[in-house]
């Protein structure tokens, strides 16, 4: 079912979130981050949530104001919150990119501050969804509405084996990221 992958994904981005969250720690404490897994969290971010994650969401979105306009009046406009997700993603880039230049345009609380404030908004988004969105979604979508959802996302893309190689890739990407932060995590633990 369709929002069971959404939430599928949702985790996906957690641990994700949590990655970022552990290199800012490091940050934080005045040493030198990974910022190749840094920057990996942030390019996979730039790209995977419109690819895949938020198209889907507004298609569901889309019959629930069909369906229940109060209850899509309830959850607000999704669609002007993915938009703030990006422009805070794109905060995020010129921070970093700023500490890696060491041109200290952006002070160092700042750059703190502006990751932070990335994780917290991406990780109550997420919350907000699944405690009012999917909710609402499951309560008042027919099974019209879901065949119709699964359709688009299959004829949505010009060649869907294309598109699940594309998918492959991007968890192979989460992967290796993930393992990348277990070495970084491991090589710390040594020093
Ligand atoms: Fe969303
Ligand atoms: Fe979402």
């Amino acid at each position: 079912m369709i929002i069971d992958l959404l939430r599928q994904e949702h985790r996906n981005i957690e641990k994700l979130l949590f990655v970022l969250e552990q290199e800012l720690s490091v940050f934080d404490r005045g040493e030198r981050p990974d910022y190749e897994v840094m920057w990996a969290v942030i390019a996979y971010f730039q790209v995977y949530p419109d690819a895949y994650h938020h198209p889907q969401e507004d298609m569901v979105f889309e019959k629930l104001k069909a369906r229940d306009p109060a209850a899509a009046a309830n959850i607000g406009d999704l669609a002007a919150e993915h938009r703030r997700g990006a422009e805070r993603l794109h905060r995020v880039a010129q921070a970093v990119e700023s500490v890696l230049m060491m041109d200290w345009v952006v002070p160092r609380h700042t750059v703190d501050d502006i990751i932070r404030d990335f994780i917290m908004h991406a990780r109550s988004h997420i919350a907000m969804e699944e405690r009012d969105f999917f909710p609402a979604a499951v309560k008042a979508l027919q099974p019209q509405d879901w065949a119709d959802i699964a359709l688009s996302r299959a004829t949505g893309q010009k060649d869907p084996l294309f598109s699940e190689i594309v998918e492959e890739r991007f968890d192979a990407v989460r992967r290796h990221i993930l393992q990348l932060e277990q070495e970084a995590e491991a090589e710390r633990a040594r020093c």
